[in-house]
């Protein structure tokens, strides 16, 4: 089976001090989206970048930025995200009281709305947003740190959410430890677009990692 999928270099593995030529270079590489991971030191053990930044790398690049709020609360902040140049917009699950509200207001934004899992959190979680969401990103690691490695468990939750989506046209995303050597097997479980951080910023060759990337992608069975 090959199937078309997208992926999203995540740039929290990038060189900070040069962020705007990484972006750039990732998007000329042939990056489908820019994966932005957003800490904040309290959700997640590890603190990163917000809106300034994201501001500040938004003209290089027309790819969608794609950005992963691991914040807690994440409602009061959505506007700014947006603002900033978001085009997908994700919020974790776990960090939300109120994740229908955020998903409308990230919606009532004109963004795509997207809806994270930690690990050990089950899918049923996403029983009643199914019909309000465009993305669901599948964490398999846990989050807060780049080049951790691929939990094979979650290839399971994969498929259930694969099912549970049908024909709905919501984006399934994995996230966490991707590398050409696994991304076949999240493939095959259901999933079609990928976070890749360290596999791809670690090395020198952005074009040859990403086409790695994909063509382990399409011999997935
Ligand atoms: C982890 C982040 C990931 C991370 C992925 O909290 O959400 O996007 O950057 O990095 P790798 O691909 O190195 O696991
Ligand atoms: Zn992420």
């Amino acid at each position: 089976m090959s199937r078309e999928v997208k992926i999203a270099p995540s740039i929290l593995s990038a060189d900070f001090a040069r962020l705007g030529e990484e972006v750039k270079a990732v998007d000329e590489a042939g990056a489908d989206y820019i994966h932005i991971d957003v800490m904040d030191g309290h959700f997640v053990p590890n603190l990163t970048f917000g809106p300034p930044v994201i501001e500040a790398i938004r003209s290089y690049t027309d790819k969608p930025f794609d950005v992963h709020l691991m914040i807690n609360p994440a409602a009061p902040y959505l506007a700014d995200y947006a603002r900033a140049g978001a085009d997908i917009i994700t919020v974790h699950a776990e960090a939300d009281t109120h994740l229908h509200r955020s998903i409308q207001i990230i919606r009532d934004l004109g963004k795509k709305a997207g809806v994270s899992l930690n690990p050990s959190t089950p899918e049923n979680v996403l029983e009643n947003v199914m019909d309000d969401i465009d993305l669901i990103l599948v964490m398999s690691v846990n989050p807060g740190f780049g080049g951790q490695s691929f939990i094979p468990s979650q290839l399971g939750k994969i498929s259930r959410i694969r099912d549970m989506i049908g024909d709905r046209s919501i984006e399934l995303m994995v996230d966490g430890g991707i590398k050409p050597s696994n991304i076949a097997d999240a493939v095959q479980a259901g999933a079609d677009a990928f976070v890749a951080g360290s596999a791809i910023f670690s090395g020198d060759d952005y074009v040859a990692t990403i086409g790695a990337l994909r063509d382990a992608a399409g011999k997935a069975t």
